[in-house]
Formats: structure tokens, sequence, C-alpha cells
């Protein structure tokens, strides 16, 4: 089945944090982009495309913005009933309101309402593919992957392992935790448009028993991603050299159980050494900026230039529930304000880049989702670059692209949204 759909399109044609970020962009004011059978076929101007293809049916998104759907690095599914809970930082934020929230999904009528209620709540914000924690329990990743499925999206995302310094009903064991999340991997991985993740929580919630079996579950499936949390609060690493006595530092403790590599998807890391951050250069591993998360819950401010610089694949990530919104807007206005904190005004391609191609590539996924391209997969958001009464009189006048396209990415939301088209598929 094929289709055209007309626009603005957006295509990254090179990365804007190795280059002047606005040639990095191929911006076609009267666009248009070629769909068939699930995948991309080609992207170009209105005229000639629609001149070559006369018998293809068309959707006119007027001045609507094509560009590939979003990519959202690291979420927890089973937090979005308790996104923005007042008055914690992380430790305590876990124990007031997240360990409780996870325990209800041991009920597997629970974790299907909460899925599904998440995956609209995706697609109503221009997100086609996310990297999920589900909780301790498997019901949790079946009802996430169920509900993925049915919406044909590509989605990652596991079971958390977590044997202590939790409720004792919401964790797993060494033993329980490695079974289960083999059994999940053997049932989901590959599955469709679908992908499993080892998911050990953080080091304080794993005991040594548990990180080792992480690390021989990932040894023994190396094509899993892993993904896990690293360095975003001071009293967490606090946390870490105690119980963990013996390791250079926090990246350490993973590295020892074989968890640190190509493929493995850390969280946050804010607060690094320069020993972590050479040894993540050097392993291959990926990080997941979280910045609504970092501010809402107070962690600090994550040097996404240092990572950048380094050659780290970086993705921006929602982190909801800790994160403060679904939307990716949001979550790149606030990576901006965080950039600005840090004295370095990130590109509005520099943006769209970690919430696209960024975090594609920081899961492993960058050859087939994350551009408006030929060759990948036909998941793209059409963007209002007018969707309220501020952005409109913001770009009215507007000089060039650039200055259309930042009002909605820092005022922007899921008013934002027009359309978000599913393997070749309107959602
Ligand atoms: N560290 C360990 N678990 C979590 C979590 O659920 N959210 C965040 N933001 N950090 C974590
Ligand atoms: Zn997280």
């Amino acid at each position: 089945m094929s289709h055209i759909l007309l626009g603005q399109t957006l295509t990254f044609i090179g990365n804007p944090w190795q280059m002047p970020p606005a040639d990095a962009v191929q911006h076609i004011t009267h666009g248009a982009v070629l769909v068939r059978d699930g995948k991309i076929i080609e992207v170009g101007s209105a005229d000639t495309l629609r001149a070559a293809n006369p018998d293809i049916p068309v959707t006119d998104y007027g001045k609507g913005l094509l560009m590939a759907g979003f990519v959202d690095a690291h979420a927890h599914y089973a937090q979005t009933a308790i996104i923005a809970s007042w008055g914690k930082r992380l430790i305590d934020w876990l124990n007031s309101y997240t360990f409780p929230e996870e325990m209800r999904f041991g009920s597997a009528a629970y974790a299907h309402a909460v899925a599904e209620r998440y995956l609209n709540l995706n697609l109503a914000n221009g997100i086609t593919t996310a990297s999920a924690f589900c909780t301790t329990h498997p019901e949790s990743v079946d009802a996430y992957f169920e509900a993925a499925q049915k919406r044909g999206m590509r989605m990652l995302g596991g079971k958390v392992m977590m044997d202590r310094n939790a409720p004792e009903a919401l964790c797993d064991t060494a033993l329980s935790g490695y079974e289960e999340s083999k059994a999940l991997l053997h049932k989901w991985q590959g599955v469709g448009r679908l992908g499993y993740v080892i998911s050990p929580r953080f080091a304080p919630t794993s005991s040594e028993t548990q990180l080792e079996a992480a690390g021989a579950l990932w040894a023994q499936f190396p094509d899993a991603l892993m993904q896990t949390h690293l360095g975003e609060q001071h009293e967490e690493i606090e946390w870490v050299a105690k119980l963990f006595p013996g390791h250079a530092d926090y990246l350490a403790v993973y590295e020892h159980y074989g968890l640190v590599g190509p493929g493995a998807v850390m969280g946050h890391a804010i607060h690094l050494t320069d020993r972590e951050w050479g040894a993540l250069k050097d392993s291959g591993a990926s990080l997941a900026h979280c910045p609504t998360s970092n501010t809402f819950i107070g962690s600090g401010l994550f040097d996404a230039q240092k990572a950048h610089d380094l050659g780290i694949p970086t993705g921006l990530a929602t982190d909801v529930g800790g994160g403060s919104s679904f939307s990716m807007l949001r979550t790149m206005a606030t990576a901006y304000e965080i950039g600005q904190l840090r004295g370095n005004a990130l590109h509005p391609a520099q943006l769209l880049w970690m919430a696209t191609r960024g975090s594609a590539q920081a899961l492993r996924l960058g050859d087939r989702i994350g551009n408006l391209a030929p060759g990948f997969e036909a998941d793209i958001v059409v963007l209002n670059l007018s969707s309220t009464k501020v952005i409109e009189q913001r770009v009215e006048g507007a000089d060039d692209f650039w200055e259309t396209l930042f009002p909605t990415i820092m005022l922007g939301d899921d008013r934002a949204i027009s359309a978000v088209w599913i393997n070749g598929k309107p959602a």
C-alpha cells in the first residue's frame, strides 16, 4: 500500500553536533513523503513527487512539518499514574510514590489498563518508539508488549530486576529475576517490531548475585539491549559507594558485572567522574538524557555537549514518571534550559536530533527509525507550528525555518501534534 504525505519536511543529512547545526538538516518547504508497505521510499518536492506518482493517494498536511516520530530513550510506563508527585528527591520519591504504585502491577488487569493509557499518551505526543522499564511483575511486561503489538509500534522494554532495598512484595530474587527475564526475552525479543531490554533497576536495588545474573543473561543474549540508571543524584552515588565498597566509582560496579558495553543504555549520567566519562566513551555504551526528570526531582544538569564531544550515543528521554511530561517538545525545551544553565544554547537541530536520531542510535535502531529518509520505517509525526495563540503570534513574520520551529519546541505540547503515522499507516 502506497501513500503520499504533503507538508514541510525535515530530514537529517548530517549530525548537528558535529557540524554547523543548520547544515545537518534538509528542509523542504513544499515537500512530500512517499511511503509504501511501512517504509519511507522517497522524500522530495511535492510537485516532482506527485507528478511521478499520479495514482497514489495523497494526504495534504498543508504547512504541517513532517519529521521522524519521536523516540523516548528511557521511560517507566508503570509510573504513568504518579507523574507529577510532589516534594521528594530520588530515594524518597521511589519509596513514597513509585514503589507503592509499581506494586499494583501484580494485577494483569491494572497493568493492561495502564499500558493502554501509556501508549495512547505516547501517540498523542508523537512518540512512536520508547524504551520502557516495566515492573518486577512479568504480567507488566506482557501487558506492555501486547498493547504495543496491537498498535504496530516499535517498542522496547523489559522486566525490572530488583531484589533488595524495596518493599518485599515488589522484589524478585536473583534467581527468579533471571529466570523470568529470560522467559520474557524468549517470548518477546524480535516479535514483530518489539525488542526486549534487560532491565536491572539500578545498583542499589540489586544484590551482587542479581547483578551477576543480569550480566550473565546479557552475555547469553547480546542482541538484547540493557538499561539501567547511573549517576543521577549525589545521595544515590554515596549509597552505591556504601553498598559496593572496593569499586572505583558507580560505573565500575556495572563494569564489574558485565553491564557496560555496546547496547547498554545508562539513564541520567549527570554526576560522573573523569574516569567514568572516559570508560563510557571507550565502552560503546549509550546515554539517555532525562531533562524534565533531572529538574523535577532536583538531580542536576546533564552535560550534553560533553557527551557528544566524546562521541557517546545520546538519546533524549521523558523518564516518565520521574520526568514531568509526556511531551518530547517539553522535554527538548527543558534540555535547552539545562544547556542555558550550563552556558550553552543548544541549537534546535541539536535538540531534534537527540529526540529522534540520537535516541534511535542510542537504542541501536539508528538504521531503522529516527529519520525521515528513504529506507527508514515510516514512523512519522506531523507538527503544527502554530498550535496555540502565543506560538502563532511569535512565528508571525519569522525570518527563517528555525525561527518558525523553535517556539514550538519551547512552547508546544500535545496540541502541536497534528498526526502520527505508525509503520506507514495513520495512527
Ligand atoms: N533510579 C532507580 N529507579 C528509578 C526510577 O524509577 N526513576 C528515576 N528517575 N530514577 C531511578
Ligand atoms: Zn528512569
